[in-house]
């Protein structure tokens, strides 16, 4: 289990995601999703998802945000915050990653990746990569040290 997130480090990944939500394209689904991701060196990702006609291609804003910075060559990672929500409503869930963001997630985050999902700056679900993800299968397995 990591330590939670300092308030002010929170409360602006979840403004960042917020706000990388705006360009969520989703023309199929019509639910906008939002990500902040921080890497250990402390700069900040956004991603949001982007939908496809073939609706297979479809990215999850996490993705997004994760293939962003690993092809700008960061590759670790303590934290990430996920808004999601229908267009013009309110969510009464929040948003967990998927699974296929969670597999993509363990191979960079590994199971102390804090993840936070929110509604907003003030209410939201912190756990770990770790919790939503449990005996996640990842570079060790594979005796490769991601470190
Ligand atoms: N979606 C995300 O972007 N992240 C999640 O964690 C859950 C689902 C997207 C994929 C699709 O564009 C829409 O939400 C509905 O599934």
């Amino acid at each position: 289990m990591s330590a939670a997130l300092p308030a002010e480090v929170r409360a602006g990944l979840i403004r960042a995601a917020l706000d990388a939500r705006r360009f969520a394209y989703v023309p199929y689904s019509h639910f906008r999703v939002g990500a902040a991701l921080l890497s250990k060196d402390g700069q900040v990702f956004t991603g949001c998802n982007i939908e496809n006609a073939g609706y297979t291609p479809t990215n999850c804003a996490e993705r997004t945000a994760l293939f962003k910075a690993v092809s700008e060559g960061v590759t670790r990672f303590s934290a990430i915050a996920i808004v999601g929500s229908l267009e013009g409503k309110t969510n009464e869930l929040v948003t967990g990653p998927c699974g296929v963001c969670r597999q993509a997630l363990y191979e960079f985050g590994g199971p102390s990746l804090i993840v936070i999902m929110a509604k907003s700056e003030d209410d939201y679900i912190e756990t770990t990569l770790g919790d939503l993800l449990p005996y996640g299968f990842g570079p060790k397995n594979l005796e490769i040290d991601p470190d």
